[in-house]
């Protein structure tokens, strides 16, 4: 992911001549994630930090761009680590600079949306509004229909009950003794199918995403990657940004059930 000097992304923004946003900086007029930020060498990444001028948030100038890519197995969704492993940023070469939305483990293919869209980000990854991910798993051995129904209700893995997911199988291979599923979540927990199946007593041998919401990775060969189309970002932002304000006015009504709820004396009504 590659980092920019904090006046040149002032500059580019639009705030100032580059001499005068390092005017600006030395006077500790500009944070960066909240907070004050007075020195020149600072670097950040403008696809998540959150740049502020006298208290405005800063927007890159940016052109933003959205991409969907096909991920094979054996590569990381953060930039090159310190083990030197193969980065999906390596398979998408593009002047903007991008991040994964969400993470994909190395052993994991699939789609994954890139973007410079820093809210998009934020919007999509958010917990309380994750949009829909399906994955194709394979397991070793035949799966149990009681198996299904429990990942399908929500199982414990570490200290957490999973939601509840669609789980459909596609197929079970008795000679191979394997078992295909076809499982939907809206969680994104870290490793969170290889654990759901690890806490039904299934080994997974390998796992796919084959749709982020609705759209899918099948036209895309393993390794590619396209643009994502204005209609699925504006379908994708759609279903967030709905989630969000749906999360919101729950809130807002809880609140006011809260409120209705105390009595003159601040004492809550039984
Ligand atoms: N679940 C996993 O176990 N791994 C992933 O990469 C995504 C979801």
């Amino acid at each position: 992911m590659e980092e920019v000097r904090l006046q040149k992304f002032l500059a580019n923004s639009g705030v100032a001549s580059r001499r005068k946003c390092e005017e600006l900086i030395l006077e500790g007029k500009v944070s960066v994630n909240g907070k004050v930020v007075n020195e020149l060498g600072t670097k950040i990444n403008p696809s998540v930090d959150k740049v502020e001028f006298c208290g405005k948030l800063i927007h890159s100038s940016e052109k933003k761009v959205y991409i969907l890519l096909n991920k094979p197995i054996g590569y990381v969704t953060t930039a090159k680590d310190q083990f030197d492993r193969d980065s999906v940023l390596d398979l998408v070469k593009v002047k903007e600079r991008i991040v994964p939305v969400g993470r994909l483990d190395m052993y994991t293919s699939g789609a994954l949306i890139l973007t410079n869209d820093g809210d998009f980000v934020y919007k999509v990854t958010h917990p309380k509004h994750e949009i829909t991910k399906t994955y194709t798993v394979t397991l070793r051995g035949i799966i149990e229909d009681d198996a299904v129904e429990k990942l399908r209700n929500g199982v414990e893995i570490e200290d957490y009950i999973t939601r509840p997911a669609k789980v459909r199988i596609l197929k079970t291979d008795i000679e191979k003794n394997i078992s295909r599923l076809e499982i939907t979540i809206h969680e994104g927990k870290n490793r969170q199918v290889r654990k759901m199946c690890e806490a039904v007593g299934s080994k997974v041998i390998a796992l796919h995403r084959s749709k982020i919401g609705d759209i899918g990775v099948k036209d895309l060969k393993l390794g590619t990657w396209r643009y994502l189309r204005d209609f699925e970002v504006k379908n994708i932002l759609w279903i967030v940004t709905d989630k969000i304000i749906e999360t919101k006015e729950k809130w807002r009504r809880n609140k006011w059930v809260y409120l209705i709820s105390f009595q003159k004396d601040g004492k809550m009504k039984k």
